[in-house]
């Protein structure tokens, strides 16, 4: 074999390469890499930059999928491959590059592992909710020892695109609508997939996404333009990228969007000015799929223009659009770009490969025995059932008889459970569940059966269609069939069932693919099939709990009107049937709360709690002629920001003070008690924010600043402390320094954005 690989790895020549680094101060990093570009031909180097995706079942975007692979990979034409699963597949292509290829450089296999691979967690936004950066890292460290037993040794994650607008289906993706909390998050998958060792062969390379400003979409329309100002941008989007790189994140996509005009494909001041200078990112960029072809529908060009764009804003990496591969070496010939541009690109790819070991061991990611064990392992299931059962947001428990919430429900009895997901493997999953094989999972029916028996009988009933529209329930179901039963039979059996029953459960809300890439929507109720369902049910007179799955905010009014008991579970994951038994029986209290707030009406998208207060502000409740609000709907959410109850109730006492000042070097402490009220023992999150109350800019009306945990006994009792320092008060001015500025300040602390108490410091 002539390969790069094995040649390498001899002790010999590493001792060499050594000594040679030792010579020129070179990195053993750099050193290799200066050596393997040496002997690399110009369309080599190209081919290094080029990321394909396999002929497979997998599609994650529109491509034609090329058909010769095999041979572009042994002419050293492929650097990377997306959307193949298998260990076997993947060692096959792997074989191809390193045996049949010139210099056997090692593919490096990419795929969307984004809520876990065979064992499925909860979508990003619902494990949000938990505010868990253990429960997170956790999650990425699991799917990434599955992923890297087929060959996967990078995943598209984490996302952390800033969306205030709930139409936008990809809010499903994502941390939710603060940009500190979703940093945390973000740095916490980094850590998760990447570990302390990216050449650690049960990690994967994480990709920061989708940089930047994606979810800032214009009417909430996937792929929509872009227009902020650098306020808006520094202040209330950027963090959660800068976060993420903070902690080391191995690759960075760009985005779909045009931003003010350029899009961010072609931005060379986002990619090389921000991300490398300023932030001292040193890992490789990729597009998203096809990004650079797109840059032609955009405007700017025909294939050559768009390529010589991205390569000069710093792209390293083509996904899928085969323009680097086509495009370059001719640009070149024309001097429309210099060699250096395209060594720097194919550098930054090979360094990524280094950094993973693949060059040490090309099939390290490839260890099918270890599959065998570890993918839907009993360890990795019983993680993936707490975590999700963490991610459940109680958002109404209403006392229906003798002083007792509905929820937690009796084991016992008879129970109904309704809708078309209840007795479903797939739907549950979520919209990036592309590597699962949902044949494996059981359904929530199957499991409350299991767990109930001997003590509650459950039946079952599809309840309806998920939309009355059939060409919209196909969208909606994308490659699954939709029921073949008609609506009035299906509703004839649920009611049917409602009557037997004692309780109600019905799971209703969006299928999986209602939320997700390209699944923006403009009605964001529930459908009109599964509303009638619900209003049927309740007319029954028995009392009715709402599972609510879903990726994104709904609209929800008539529900919190008529429904006496509304968990979300969203989009749960494999262990979908357990977490929710656990929850809903009162085995675990829920304890998730809002990371994105719930509108009342789709008119008042975007909705979020950090906005500015205006010139003419106007209670959330109120109305006013010459004010900042609407004729037809107040301005308060459904559910705001940080909200969620749990099965006991909590008192919070006023805050203390240490000091009502604070200085550029000092600090204070502010402080709660909070009292368990109730009969359970439960678990809350206590939330900081402050309110900048004066500025040279113009500041938001809240800002998350810190948050904790606390679970306590009934009739118990805990102090809870926040330390508060000038560092947290930090804005971009408008000269985007980064500054903070003496004045008065609102500090709150609540169990959500709006329930709280207030207290006043001034920083001098
Ligand atoms: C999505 C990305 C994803 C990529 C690769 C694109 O369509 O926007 O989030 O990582 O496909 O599958």
């Amino acid at each position: 074999m002539k390969t790069i690989v094995r040649t390498c790895t001899s002790a010999f020549l590493a001792a060499m390469a050594l000594v040679s680094c030792q010579k020129q101060q070179l990195s053993p990093e750099e050193q290799f890499v200066n050596d393997l570009m040496q002997k690399m031909t110009l369309a080599e180097k190209i081919g290094q930059t080029n990321l394909l995706p396999a002929p497979t079942n997998i599609f994650t975007g529109i491509s034609e999928q090329s058909q010769d692979m095999f041979n572009q990979i042994r002419e050293g034409k492929v650097g990377s491959i997306l959307n193949i699963k298998g260990a076997d597949a993947i060692r096959e292509y792997q074989r191809i590059a390193v045996e049949e290829s010139r210099l056997g450089i090692p593919i490096l296999f990419g795929l969307d592992v984004i809520h876990g691979y065979q064992t499925e967690f909860p979508i990003p936004l619902a494990v949000s909710c938990a505010w868990d950066t253990v429960g997170v890292k956790l999650s990425a460290q699991i799917a990434a020892r599955e992923a890297s037993t087929d060959g996967i040794a990078w995943t598209y994650s984490p996302m952390v695109d800033i969306c205030r607008d709930a139409r936008w289906g990809r809010i499903a993706e994502g941390n939710g609508e603060d940009p500190w909390l979703s940093g945390l998050l973000g740095a916490a998958y980094v850590k998760g997939w990447q570990g302390d060792d990216l050449s650690d062969p049960q990690t994967l390379m994480a990709c920061l996404k989708h940089y930047a400003l994606y979810g800032a979409a214009e009417s909430g329309r996937d792929y929509n333009t872009t227009d902020m100002s650098e306020n808006r941008m520094f202040n209330e989007y950027l963090l959660p990228y800068q976060m993420c790189v903070e902690a080391g994140v191995g690759s960075v996509m760009t985005s779909f969007n045009d931003i003010n005009g350029t899009p961010a494909t072609a931005n060379k001041w986002l990619q090389d000015d921000l991300l490398r200078k300023q932030w001292k990112f040193d890992g490789f960029v990729v597009t998203d799929y096809g990004a650079i072809r797109e840059m032609k529908a955009h405007g700017l060009g025909d294939d050559d223009v768009v390529t010589e764009r991205a390569l000069n804003a710093t792209v390293d990496m083509d996904m899928c659009s085969e323009l680097y591969i086509t495009q370059l070496e001719k640009l070149l010939a024309e001097k429309r770009i210099t060699e250096k541009q395209i060594d720097d690109a194919c550098r930054r790819v090979l360094q990524a490969k280094y950094r993973l070991g693949l060059f040490d061991d090309p099939y390290r990611y490839n260890d099918g025995e270890r599959g065998k064990t570890e993918l839907f392992k009993a360890e990795n299931r019983e993680a993936a059932r707490q975590i999700t059962a963490s991610t459940f947001v109680l958002l109404k428990n209403d006392t229906i008889a003798a002083h007792y919430p509905l929820l937690p429900l009796p084991k016992r009895g008879r129970i109904a459970l309704i809708g078309p997901m209840a007795n479903n493997q797939s739907q549950l999953r979520g919209c990036w569940s592309v590597p699962s094989d949902h044949t494996q999972y059981s359904t929530i029916f199957e499991v409350m059966k299991q767990r109930l028996e001997g003590k509650a009988e459950v039946r079952y009933a599809e309840g309806c269609h998920y939309s009355y529209d059939p060409v919209l329930e196909q969208r909606f179901l994308w490659t699954e069939a939709p029921s073949p039963r008609s609506h009035k039979e299906l509703l004839d059996e649920a009611l049917a069932t409602a009557r037997w029953a004692d309780v109600v459960v019905a799971i209703l809300g969006e299928a999986k693919e209602m939320t997700g890439e390209a699944a923006s929507m403009c009605n964001i109720e529930m459908q009109a099939s599964q509303h009638d369902l619900l209003e049927a049910l309740v007319k029954t007179g028995k009392p009715v709990v709402l599972l609510l799955a879903n990726g994104r905010p709904m609209v929800l009014k008539w529900e919190q009107e008529n429904i006496p008991a509304i968990l979300d579970v969203w989009f749960p994951g494999s262990e979908a049937g357990d977490a929710i038994c656990d929850v809903l029986f009162g085995d675990k209290a829920p304890q998730g709360h809002l990371t994105t707030t719930f509108p009342q009406h789709v008119g008042q998208v975007p909705i979020y709690y950090n906005h500015k207060n205006t010139g003419r502000p106007i209670g959330e409740n109120d109305y006013g002629k010459f004010t900042s609000g609407y004729l037809d709907v107040t301005n308060a959410p459904l559910y705001p920001f940080g909200y969620g109850l749990t099965y006991t109730t909590f008192k919070m006492s006023d805050i203390r003070l240490s000091s009502s000042t604070l200085t550029a070097n000092s600090s204070l402490t502010a402080s709660v008690t909070l009292t368990n009220t109730g009969k359970r023992e439960g678990t809350t999150i206590v939330q900081l924010y402050t309110r900048d109350l004066a500025a040279s800019v113009t500041r938001p009306v809240q800002e998350l600043k810190g948050f904790k945990h606390v679970t306590l006994q009934p009739g118990e009792s805990q102090e809870v402390s926040f330390e508060v320092n000038a560092e947290m008060l930090k804005f971009y001015n408008a000269q985007l320094q980064y500054v903070c500025e003496p004045g008065d300040f609102d500090l709150m602390i609540g169990l959500d954005c709006r329930d709280v108490k207030h207290a006043a410091f001034a920083l001098k």
